[in-house]
């Protein structure tokens, strides 16, 4: 907090409380001591009941000035007036790591003693695979939904198609150091609008949505030239490069010649975001498992 602004809400803090004693002090002398018949303020309900102008009793009048007290006690033992950290030292990050902490070693034994079993044997653990889920809901619900089938643009996790691929040692990267998948627009490249909607139907043919025919001839040598690079010259997909399978019947952004179009003329680039430093290894590697536990049933 700039030097200003601790000086102005200490400042207005300390007035504040001041004027609040004196506001107790002043009202608590108002008002006759002795009350006499002229003192009615003249409100009257159900024919006999009349209001009178006592002072507040004594003890409500203590219970104001212990409030303050307690408040101005408050303000002395924890952070709240401008700047000044409080004598206790108690702080809301100082807290928040402290039950982190108190977490972790609580539950990092039993995460430890996971990730030292073998990813397989891991995969198949059902405590493991509980804990990886409660893990999952935590953290990756979001994106990939909480039944892990994903969405449009968000890999479906339960299928055994594996874009970035199904390894141990792949699925763990994924998930610590996240992926950035590059698929370049190419509609400048190809040419033509005819030369796009060709590549459109090439595309669909690798995977039998339309009839490959002689009129794909030019899109084939083109998707030889441009695209086999990261989709390998049949289509089958590059984990290196998160490049799709083109040829199998999961789509990531869809198969409908618009959206293939779309993913043709401008380019994808989906993002997975890096968890390795929230989660640590041992708990990616639960995790690692228990994803890869899904796309086995
Ligand atoms: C530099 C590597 C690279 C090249 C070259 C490339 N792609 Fe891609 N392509 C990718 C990547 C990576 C993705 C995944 C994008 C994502 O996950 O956001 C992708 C995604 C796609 C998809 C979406 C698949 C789905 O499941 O929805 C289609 C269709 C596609 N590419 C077609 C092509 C065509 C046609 C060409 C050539 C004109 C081409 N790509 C060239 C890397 C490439
Ligand atoms: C902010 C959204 C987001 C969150 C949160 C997220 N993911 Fe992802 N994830 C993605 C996207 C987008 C992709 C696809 C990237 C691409 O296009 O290549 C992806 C890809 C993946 C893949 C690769 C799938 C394949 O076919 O190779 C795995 C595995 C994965 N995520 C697991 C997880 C796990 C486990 C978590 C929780 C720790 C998680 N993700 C959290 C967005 C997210």
């Amino acid at each position: 907090m700039p030097a200003f602004w601790h000086w102005f809400v200490a400042a207005g803090t300390i007035v504040f409380i001041i004027w609040c004693v004196w506001l107790v002090s002043w009202s608590a002398k108002q008002g006759p001591q002795n009350v006499a018949d002229e003192d009615l303020v003249g409100h009257k309900w159900d024919g006999d009941l009349e209001e009178w102008n006592n002072p507040a009793p004594k003890w409500w009048l203590y219970l104001y000035f212990i409030t303050i007290a307690w408040g101005v006690g408050f303000l002395i033992a924890y952070p709240g007036v401008g700047n000044f950290e409080g004598m206790l030292g108690w702080s809301q990050e100082d807290q928040y790591e402290a039950e982190m902490q108190a977490a972790a070693e609580r539950y990092e034994p039993i995460y430890e003693t996971f990730a030292a079993m073998d990813f397989g044997e891991l995969a198949m653990h059902p405590d493991a695979n509980k804990l990886g889920a409660s893990l999952y809901a935590s953290y990756c619900t979001t994106c990939h939904g909480s039944d892990a089938r994903g969405a449009t643009g968000y890999p479906n996790l339960t299928d055994s198609d594996w874009q970035w691929g199904s390894s141990e040692a792949q699925i763990v990267t994924t998930i610590t150091n996240g992926r950035n998948a590059v698929m370049t627009p190419w509609a400048q490249v190809l040419g033509s609008d005819e030369a796009v909607d060709n590549m459109v139907r090439y595309v669909q043919s690798l995977s039998g949505i339309v009839e490959a025919d002689d009129g794909l001839a030019g899109a084939e040598t083109q998707f030889k030239t441009f695209c086999a690079a990261c989709h390998m010259p049949t289509g089958t997909g590059n984990p290196m490069l998160g490049a799709p399978n083109l040829t199998d019947d999961v789509w990531l952004y869809g198969s409908s010649d618009e959206v293939i179009r779309e993913t043709i003329e401008k380019g994808r680039n989906g993002m997975m975001p890096a968890h390795g430093e929230l989660l640590g290894d041992n708990r990616s590697k639960i995790l690692a498992a228990y994803v890869y536990s899904l796309s086995q049933q």
